[in-house]
Parts: C-alpha cells; structure tokens; sequence
C-alpha cells in the first residue's frame, strides 16, 4: 500500500513536471516552437509527394534558400515525438535553430529509423537528426556532427522483476527499437541465450513488455524516462548500460554541410540556446 502510494506520487511529480517542461514552450522559448511546427507542418501535409519533389535540391547542390531536408524517426520522446499532429522535441528545436542560421527551411521527413543513413547515403535527405549515437560502423557510412548531448542505455523491467542488472539479461527476453545502439548492446547477450526482440518503434517494445511478451527493454536514458513516467508498473535500473554521444549525421563527405552544422552548433552551444532547448524537455533531477 504504502509502495504504490509513493509511487504515485512520484508518478505525479513526474508528470508535474512533464508538464512545467512542456509548460515552458509557451513562454520565451515559444517562437522557436512555433515555427518549427510550422515547418513540420508543410512537410507533414504533403510528405510522400513533397519527397520526390525535394529529392533533386540537397545541400549538395548548395543552392541557398532550398529547404533543409531533415530526416528523423518521431518515436523517441523527448528528443522527436508526435505531439498531436506535429513534430517537436529536442532535436526538432535544434535543427530549426540551424536551419535558421543557414537561412534555410527546414523540412522534416519522419521515417524508421533504420533507414535515416540509407536516406542520407542516397541524397534524399541532408542531414539526420534522431538522437544518433556516434558510432563506428555508422562513421563507415556517414560523418557526424559534433555532438550535441550525452546519453545512456539502460534497462526498463517491471517493478516485480527479477532482472537486477545488465548480468542478469542472460538468457531472457530483450526488447529494442531496431537498428539502435541497445539492439547492438542486447545482441551480445544472443550467446547468453538471450532472444532479442526488434521493435520497429521503442515504445513497442515497452507495451510488450507491460504485456508479459519480453522481460526486459534496453533503450536511451532518456527516452526510458519517458515512457516509464507515462506508465505505471515498470521502472528504470539504476546502472547504465554505455556511455554515447548524440550528433546530427550527414552524407559522407558532405563537408560543407558538415562545417555550417558545426559552425551553427557551437553558436548555439555559445549562445546558451541549446542548453535552454534541452532544459525545454528535460527538467533537471
Ligand atoms: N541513440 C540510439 C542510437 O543511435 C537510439 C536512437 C533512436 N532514435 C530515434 N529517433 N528513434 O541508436
């Protein structure tokens, strides 16, 4: 009794918060919300016919005023979620802010996430913006951008779990969002006798979980924060799984683009504004 007392409370504090964090984008940091769902706006409106239209003009080209094609996957709050009919979060803020500077519109294509370097390798899209971790086999097929935060993997069980901790993966069900970095992470655990289980999105693989389908979930930090805020049942173990970096990815070689994204970030690192975009999200523990 008293268990679950605390822990609505602690889910009400949570939410509270959540909804301070979201409460904010109202006030000073506002205008920047506004038009980057204005942006997604035009892209959502017209995504599948507007994808063959803006194919031809990428940064490559360089030609000014062509919109800045921004591929995402929209499943990963707080970094890019679907807010009602729009697409906001941390990275959406961020590319806007560049886009601004660059002089450029920023269009949004929300795809799986395994296919955002395919998208890019191909010129279809100028830059990825999905919470990415630097990673080595991606560096083989994309340069990345400075990065812009840190995050962790950790695991999500169910209150009466008895996974404790990473050693205790071995042999169970793993759930992960496809092509992620936790994927890469629980595959390990393949010759433990662990079965991993590829979601196409992460929340999925939670509500599997929440299920009795899978034992655990290997996810971002603070994606993780997320979901289990908005659920009762499940929590987040205490140790983390890696340490990873986010940055925004290009085609490889794109170095023009490369150079403006960087230049543009560390303004924005500089100015403050994207500690106050992450602050926007993620309210401090
Ligand atoms: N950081 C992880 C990775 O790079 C997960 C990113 C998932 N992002 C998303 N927008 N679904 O693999």
């Amino acid at each position: 009794m008293m268990k679950k007392q605390i822990s609505v409370l602690f889910m009400a504090a949570a939410m509270a918060g959540l909804l301070t964090a979201c409460g904010s984008s109202s006030g000073d940091a506002g205008k920047g919300a506004t038009t980057a769902a204005a942006a997604v706006e035009t892209t959502a409106g017209a995504s599948s016919e507007k994808k063959e239209e803006t194919q031809a003009p990428t940064t490559q080209d360089g030609a000014a005023g062509a919109p800045l094609i921004m591929v995402t996957n929209a499943e990963f709050p707080p970094y890019e979620y679907h807010d009602g009919g729009e697409i906001v979060g941390i990275d959406v803020e961020v590319s806007q802010a560049i886009a601004e500077k660059l002089g450029r519109t920023l269009e949004i294509e929300d795809i799986a996430f395994d296919s955002i370097i395919p998208e890019l390798q191909s010129g279809k899209a100028d830059f990825g913006a999905a919470g990415m971790t630097v990673d080595e086999d991606r560096l083989k097929n994309v340069d990345f951008s400075d990065t812009y935060t840190t995050a962790s993997q950790v695991i999500i069980v169910k209150d009466d779990s008895d996974i404790a901790g990473p050693d205790d993966l071995k042999g169970k069900y793993i759930g992960v969002q496809l092509g992620t970095t936790g994927d890469i992470y629980a595959s390990d655990y393949e010759e433990e006798g662990s079965t991993i289980e590829r979601y196409n999105k992460g929340f999925e693989a939670v509500q599997a979980m929440m299920q009795g389908k899978i034992d655990a979930v290997v996810i971002d930090n603070e994606p993780a924060k997320v979901f289990v805020s908005q659920n009762q049942g499940i929590k987040i173990l205490d140790e983390a799984l890696t340490v990873e970096e986010y940055a925004i990815a290009v085609k490889k070689g794109n170095t023009e683009l490369l150079e403006q994204i960087n230049k543009a970030l560390a303004e924005l690192k500089e100015s403050g504004e994207l500690q106050a975009i992450i602050d926007k999200y993620i309210s401090a523990e």
